[in-house]
Formats: structure tokens, C-alpha cells, sequence
């Protein structure tokens, strides 16, 4: 298929379901609950929504617009709006960024689908504490074989949604997964408010601890909220493309960056009244999920059904995600190498299948390949998931900021946005005929989103 029959969304609902869905990933569920555990709780929380408000909504509407405008994939989208190719780059670093963050995250998304199975498996039930089940989790890793297996799973599953298409992949697999995953967690959250002592884990999400706080927890909360909103990669670029000049961006944006913030919230309740209200630490890194919560799920009244879900729900979150994620670089090639879908979906599919392996890997056979970053040795799984979040992505949103606030113009997109029907004059376009809205919109975009990326990257390399 080339760009001549390029497909669109059925909806703007369908495609608010399909980029939350995108947004709503392994981000929300195993990430955000233990940043924010080890960063000061609320104190984070804080930080990261100032984030989300100053930066990653306003990079949010500007990369569904750039893809509205140009009917586009990254690089093309660039090629389009200027005649100076440098900036082409910077869609060419989404493509790479693509292949960055799906190498590791199919490795997550094979775990959370292997803990479903052994949730339906009744394992859970023979874990005395988290750490018999770290000891599990780590026995089941060093086999190569598992971690690849379960990877190359999740991985297919992404590949055959893609190849459905726009309408019968992506925007099906949304449309109804993500109702799911909010009936779902809600669940979780309603029962984990009624165990005992649940207070405490509120108390933990909600009270700030600011002597957590430090340069550190803005470089963390700047990196996560882009890696949430899907941002700095044009995956939200390629979701726009698919968009039609009727739908109005500002209130997709607004209510996408809103179920994503709340999603991530409510995972943050679900996951820590069940560790509080058993006694646990939450400050268990990346393990969170994986090792503290299997045990502790399985003790509660429902367990066997709490913890099936539970998987379920990383699951699907992970799914959703990786699609978009995908789909970048599979446009790209369609649009740029009139490839069909079919063809630049395999293509893509085995380059980045293979650049995932040795992530795989990094847990087994090539667990003693470390990088000091400061004093601490990352494997090649921390070192793909470092580069997206904390180099990528930001830069990412660094030259797109850049991009339309110095170099197509803020005016122009001003002119975007206002397009599309807005019935809805808090959240929707209409709030840009208002002439503060508007210079606030524009010193963000062109002053304040860059130099916070930018001070933070300086900071990052030590250089203030
Ligand atoms: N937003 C997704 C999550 O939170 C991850 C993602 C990053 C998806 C970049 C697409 C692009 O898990």
C-alpha cells in the first residue's frame, strides 16, 4: 500500500483509545510505581505532573499535529515542513529510538505474559515471600531460552497487529483492550483500598517526602514523562498521521495526557496498598512488579483471579504499546520506500527482533556485559532503557520544540490547532482563541520546553 490510499482512523474516539493506549504501557504499571517509590512519593508525583503540564503536553499536541499536517511518518513529516534536511535527522532518530525502546520493552512485555501463564498456573500460590519469588524470577531468567521464547511471543503478537493495518489492527486492538484494562484496574484499586492498612500506601503515593527530591529526580521526572507519553520517538507523529483536519487535537491531547497521568496514579493505588498492607518495602526497583507483588497478590482473598489480572493488564498494556511503537518505523518505510505493509512489517519486524536479542540476553549469557554509568554497572537492558529515556526521547522533544518554535513557527501551529471541531471550550481548541493561552502556548514551546531539556541534559552529563 503506498501513500496514495494511506489509511485513517474510523473516529477521533477510536483514536484518543488507540494513542492512550499507546500512552498507557509498561510505563504506567511496572515504571512509574517504582520511580516514584524511590523518589520521594508525592514529592515526585509533583515533579512529574509539572512535567507532564509545561512539557509533555504541549510536545503532545505539536507531534500530532506535525503528523496531521504532512499525512507523514517522522522523516517524512521533517522532509515536508522544511527545506533544510538536518531536520530530517531528528525524524531518524525516532526510527532509531524505535528500535531502542522495543528491544527492551519486548522483553518486559514477554515476562508479564510468562507471569500470566503462572498465574493461571496457580504459582504464585507456593511463593512464601518476595523473595522466594525473586529467586524465581531470577532461576527462570537465567535461562535463555525462556526469557527468548516468551519475548519472541510477545513480539509476534505485535507483528500480527500491525500487519492488520490501521483500522483492523491498531485501532480494533485499542478500541477494545482498553476499556478492559481501566475495568480491570479498577477492580484492582477497589480491592486494595479495603485491605488493611491500605492508608499507608496512600500515605506513601500522596504525602511528599522532600528530602528525596534532588537535580537527579527532574532528570527522572523529565525522562518519564516523555517515555509515558509516548514523545521524543513520533509515535505520536505516525498515530496523527492517521488523523483527519476534523478532529480536534488540543482536546485529544488533553484528555490522552489526562487517562494516562490518572492510569499511572490508580497502578501507583493498586500496587502499593497491596505491599503496604503486607508489610513490604516499596522501594524494590524494577523488580516491583515482578518479585514483591506475585506473593503478596496471591495472598489476598482473590488471589488467583487478582494476580491472573494483574498480569493481564501489564499485558495489555504492553501490547498496545508496542504497536505504536512499531509502527513508526514500519510508516516510515512504507511512506519513504512505497513498501506495502506487509513488506516494510517484515523487514522491520526482523531488524528489530534481533537488535532485541541481546537485551534477551542480558539476563543469562551476557548478564557480565556492564557499562559504569556514575558508580552504577548497567547491562545492556539498563543500557537500551537509559538511551530511550533519558537521551532519545528528551532529545527527541528538544528539536521538535525547536522545531516549531524557530523554525516552522509557533503561528502556524497556532493555526493547526485551531483546526477541527471544538464543541468543548475548557478542553478543546477553542481555549487558543484566547490571546493569554496562546503566548503562554508559544514561550513554552519555544523557551521554556527547550531549556529545561536542555539544562537537564547538561546536568545528565555532568557538565553543571
Ligand atoms: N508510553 C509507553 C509506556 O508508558 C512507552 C512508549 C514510549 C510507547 C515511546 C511509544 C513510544 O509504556
Amino acid at each position: 500500500m503506498s501513500t496514495t490510499t494511506r489509511e485513517n482512523w474510523t473516529s477521533k474516539r477510536n483514536f484518543i483509545l488507540a494513542a492512550a493506549g499507546s500512552a498507557v504501557g509498561l510505563g504506567n504499571i511496572w515504571k512509574f510505581p517504582y520511580i516514584a517509590g524511590e523518589n520521594g512519593g508525592a514529592a515526585f508525583l509533583i515533579i512529574y505532573v509539572i512535567c507532564i503540564l509545561m512539557i509533555g503536553i504541549p510536545i503532545l499536541n505539536l507531534e500530532i499535529l506535525l503528523g496531521r499536517e504532512t499525512q507523514k511518518n517522522p522523516v517524512g513529516a521533517f522532509k515536508q515542513l522544511s527545506t533544510n534536511p538536518l531536520w530530517q535527522y531528528v525524524g531518524g532518530l525516532g526510527v532509531v529510538a524505535s528500535f531502542t525502546i522495543l528491544s527492551f520493552y519486548s522483553v518486559v512485555g514477554g515476562w508479564s505474559i510468562a507471569y500470566m501463564l503462572e498465574a493461571i498456573n496457580g504459582t504464585f500460590k507456593g511463593f512464601e515471600n518476595p523473595q522466594v519469588a525473586g529467586e524465581f524470577f531470577n532461576l527462570k531468567n537465567s535461562n535463555a531460552n525462556w526469557v527468548l521464547g516468551f519475548h519472541t511471543l510477545f513480539f509476534l503478537i505485535t507483528v500480527g497487529i500491525i500487519l492488520s493495518g490501521v483500522r483492523k489492527g491498531l485501532e480494533k486492538v485499542s478500541r477494545y483492550l482498553m476499556p478492559l484494562l481501566l475495568l480491570i484496574l479498577f477492580f484492582l484499586v477497589f480491592q486494595g483500598l479495603f485491605l488493611p492498612e491500605s492508608e499507608k500506601g496512600l500515605e506513601f503515593l500522596f504525602a511528599p517526602d522532600w528530602s528525596k527530591i534532588n537535580a537527579q529526580t527532574f532528570l527522572l521526572a523529565l525522562g518519564h514523562a516523555f517515555f509515558t507519553l509516548s514523545l521524543g520517538m513520533g509515535a505520536m507523529m505516525t498515530y496523527g498521521s492517521y488523523l483527519s483536519k476534523k478532529d480536534d487535537i488540543v482536546h485529544a491531547s488533553n484528555i490522552i495526557a489526562f487517562l494516562d497521568t490518572f492510569i499511572a496514579i490508580l497502578a501507583g493505588v493498586a500496587i502499593f496498598t497491596v505491599v503496604f498492607s503486607s508489610g513490604y518495602s516499596p522501594t524494590a526497583g524494577p523488580g516491583l512488579v515482578f518479585h514483591v507483588l506475585p506473593p503478596l497478590l496471591a495472598k489476598l482473598p482473590l488471589g488467583y483471579i487478582m494476580s491472573i489480572m494483574f498480569f493481564l493488564l501489564l499485558s495489555i498494556a504492553a501490547i498496545t504499546s508496542a504497536i505504536s511503537i512499531l509502527e513508526v518505523s514500519v510508516a516510515y518505510l512504507m511512506d519513504e520506500f512505497s513498501f506495502s505493509r506487509k513488506r516494510a512489517t517484515s523487514i522491520m519486524s526482523i531488524a528489530v527482533y534481533l537488535a532485541a536479542i541481546p537485551c534477551a540476553l542480558s539476563f543469562n549469557v551476557l548478564s557480565d556485559v556492564t557499562l559504569n554509568i556514575g558508580a552504577k554497572p548497567y547491562t545492556i537492558f539498563d543500557i537500551f532503557d537509559y538511551l530511550a529515556s533519558n537521551i532519545y526521547l528528551p532529545l527527541g522533544g528538544f528539536f521538535i520544540a525547536l522545531f516549531v518554535g524557530h523554525a516552522w513557527g509557533v503561528d502556524k501551529a497556532i493555526k493547526g490547532l485551531l483546526m477541527g471541531d471544538s464543541n468543548n471550550s475548557r478542553f478543546g481548541n477553542s481555549i487558543f482563541k484566547n490571546a493569554t493561552v496562546v503566548s503562554v502556548f508559544g514561550f513554552l514551546v519555544k523557551f521554556i520546553s527547550p531549556l529545561l531539556i536542555f539544562l537537564v541534559f547538561l546536568y545528565q552529563f555532568g557538565l553543571i
